[in-house]
């Protein structure tokens, strides 16, 4: 079966698109990229995004508007790559997160916690669906969610199933806007055996402390630091770093999740605040910010993981800032860091990759979530499906 994977992160940089051949059963899942495309948002949908992201009123009418025009980002992006690659059989679409809130927080002020979270993504189904001519499962983690679960991250089975090593303990770190992580035990794939427990959670920061740090530093002209090029010209400053690790997120034990509510303008501002007060200048604020994301990796692996993996492997936009693996290495010395490429997965179209697995498993009614990862009551299906109505 071609399914043709979609995601947009929290980085709001555009759309992921993957067009994979996926055949086996379940975990016993194979693959083979046949190619991908990332389509940039339109300048003035991404702004209108990332004001929402950040806290931005909106009415209901806008939202509406709003969520169809991604879809159709979204959709373009797969019509992009469908007369690039051929056809495929069904799309999966994470769609564009633009609020999630994690299990535990509390929902109803003044009322006790509701412990159910809510994440929303935009770029719906069932536009996809009658744009492309194609059916489309979408909305990914509601069902987890609804199961008790984060809904996040829902990533890490898909790494079991394509990154795992027979003998080898391994980390899968993405870095798009947030961090997140997936520690691999060793696995063999024996068929009478059970997958190993597979442990993952959002590690904070990713790229976005760092890009929020380059718009507002270059003054709106530049969204990220292109392969590093301020953070290393700057010399970080260890105490802030070490200051900022004190936050509770970093602290809370897993399963959890978080999103640009948490590690968006309002971190970046206190940042920002404090690097001011000590005379930091942009290179050294980038670099700062540079070394605190390498950091919250390190720290978390060290401080959750049952036994530090043997080798990690990192994947997302994050991989392409050699400062920001530079120095994730030098916080892991014995272990070595490297691209996803490395072992044969591109790290650019991992998670569009992931979410055409998802979409997969979703037509093998097979269940996405794991429950050791997302918190969830048990393992449910994933997605729903929107077919394309018949032309009239
Ligand atoms: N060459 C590069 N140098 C530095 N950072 C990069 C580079 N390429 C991509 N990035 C970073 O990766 C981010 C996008 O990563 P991505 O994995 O797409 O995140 P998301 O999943 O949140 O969309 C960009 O916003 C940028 O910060
Ligand atoms: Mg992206």
């Amino acid at each position: 079966m071609r399914v043709l994977g979609l995601i947009s992160g929290t980085s709001v940089d555009g759309i992921d698109a993957a067009l994979v051949e996926l055949s086996g059963q379940g975990y016993g899942v194979t693959i083979t990229l046949i190619d991908g495309l990332t389509w940039p948002y339109p300048a003035e949908l991404q702004r209108q995004i990332l004001a929402l992201c950040a806290g931005e009123a909106i009415s209901l009418e806008a939202l509406a508007t709003l969520d169809d025009q991604v879809a159709l980002a979204f959709a373009a992006a797969a019509q992009a790559l469908i007369a690039q690659a051929g056809p495929a059989d069904r799309i999966a679409s994470h769609g564009q997160t633009v609020f999630h809130r994690p299990v535990g927080r509390p929902a109803l002020p003044g009322r006790g916690t509701l412990r159910l979270g809510y994440s929303l993504q935009l770029g719906r189904g069932a536009v996809i669906a009658q744009q492309v001519g194609c059916p489309t499962v979408s909305d990914f983690r509601r069902a987890d969610i609804e199961a008790g679960g984060e809904g996040a991250p829902l990533v890490p089975i898909v790494d079991l199933c394509l990154l795992s090593h027979p003998q080898q303990r391994r980390c899968v770190q993405n870095l798009g806007g947030i961090g997140n992580v997936a520690y691999l035990p060793a696995w063999d794939r024996q068929p009478d055996q059970p997958p190993p427990k597979v442990l993952g959670w959002d590690t904070g920061p990713g790229n976005s402390l760092m890009d929020i740090a380059m718009h507002t530093l270059s003054e709106g002209t530049l969204t990220y630091d292109r392969d590093g090029a301020w953070a290393a010209q700057g010399t970080p400053c260890q105490s802030l770093v070490e200051e900022w690790l004190q936050h509770p997120y970093f602290l809370q034990p897993p399963p959890k999740s978080t999103g640009r509510e948490l590690f968006g303008w309002d971190f970046f501002t206190q940042c920002h605040r404090a690097t001011t007060a000590r005379g930091l200048g942009p290179m050294d604020i980038m670099a700062t910010l540079t070394e605190f994301t390498a950091a919250s990796v390190a720290h978390a692996y060290q401080t959750f993981l049952p036994a530090l993996p043997e080798l990690v492997l990192v994947c997302g936009g994050g991989s392409h800032n050699p400062v920001l693996m530079a120095r994730l290495q030098a916080h892991l010395p014995e272990i070595p860091v490297q691209p996803t490429d490395t072992v044969g997965l591109s790290a650019s179209y991992k998670e569009a990759i992931a979410f055409a697995v998802l979409g997969y498993w979703h037509h093998q009614r097979f269940p996405g979530n794991l429950p050791s990862v997302t918190g969830a009551r048990g393992p449910v299906v994933l997605g729903y499906v929107n077919e394309p109505w018949p032309v009239l």
